[in-house]
């Protein structure tokens, strides 16, 4: 990694080289390759961007891959009756269905429908029930991705104070418990949060997950801090991170970029439980 930053782009390219061998290997052997399907309603258009590079990084590796499209007014019923279809369907190892989906559907009720087995975005209650309990489960991608790239720094986990900001259930809430399971002290801030400034300031580890350009200033940055952006936001046709990048950088022990950082890893995550989930119904 260059100077002090975490370079997620490659990390993600020479996890995802090894899934390809390993692809690779399971087709010899067996005839098969793990196989994921992608539900996408509506026309969200940052989701049909993530759910494209989905489709290409399984196939880039090897992995067979579906898309199932389905306009805007689908109703909840349509949505369950294809997962049903899905989850016997023998080429299919994970189904996601990607979030947000539109108004009126209960993405909860939704993900519920998904066999545990196949749930390789973690979301369904069985998987975040085992995942609080401290139990084996699929863990959500982008909180999973995080937690890696925290361990490629080399900086020990355990005893640390972790402060994440952002309580949503895809990111903050799955990454508060898996720096919980890694024995960090954890504080989770939010929107209603009194002085962020004070909290983020004692992060040895700070994950931010919010959406809001910059909110994390570069002066709240304890020195030496490990700081891992999840944030995303399009501003002026730019993605712009939740953390003031080149102030933070200079405190920071080491710091992701925004791209380059958690985002690929994400996918990358997917791909692994895609397996994971695959050798767990075939093993
Ligand atoms: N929307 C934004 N991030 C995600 C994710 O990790 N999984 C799904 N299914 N939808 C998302």
């Amino acid at each position: 990694m260059k100077n002090n930053i975490i370079d997620g782009k490659e990390i993600a390219k020479n996890i995802r080289a090894g899934l390809a061998k390993e692809i690779e290997m399971i087709k010899e052997k067996y005839g098969k390759v793990p196989g994921l399907a992608v539900i996408l309603v509506g026309h969200d258009p940052a989701s049909h961007t993530y759910v494209s590079m989905k489709e290409k990084a399984c196939k880039k590796i090897g992995m067979y891959s579906e898309v199932h499209r389905l306009s805007e007014d689908t109703t909840q019923d349509q949505i369950i009756e294809l997962i049903e279809k899905l989850n016997k369907d023998d080429k299919i190892d994970g189904i996601l269905v990607q979030l947000p989906l539109p108004k009126g559907i209960n993405e909860n009720i939704v993900n519920y429908k998904i066999s545990p087995e196949k749930d390789v975005d973690g979301f369904h209650a069985i998987n975040a029930g085992n995942l609080f309990l401290g139990e084996k489960s699929f863990v959500p991608c982008t909180p999973k991705g995080i937690i890696r790239l925290i361990k490629e720094t080399g900086i020990e986990i355990e005893g640390k104070n972790a402060v994440v900001v952002g309580r949503s259930n895809i990111v903050g809430k799955p990454t508060a418990i898996l720096l919980l399971n890694e024995n960090a002290t954890v504080k989770i801030c939010h929107s209603r949060t009194r002085d962020l400034a004070k909290h983020v300031k004692e992060a040895d580890i700070l994950v931010s997950a919010v959406g809001k350009p910059e909110i994390i200033k570069g002066e709240m940055i304890k020195e030496g801090a490990v700081v891992i952006d999840a944030g995303t936001t399009k501003v002026d046709g730019k993605l712009v991170g939740d953390v003031e990048f080149d102030l933070a950088k200079d405190r920071a022990s080491w710091i992701t970029p925004v791209p380059g950082g958690v985002g690929p890893m994400t996918i990358t995550m997917l791909l692994e439980n895609t397996l994971e989930a695959f050798k767990k119904r075939w093993n």
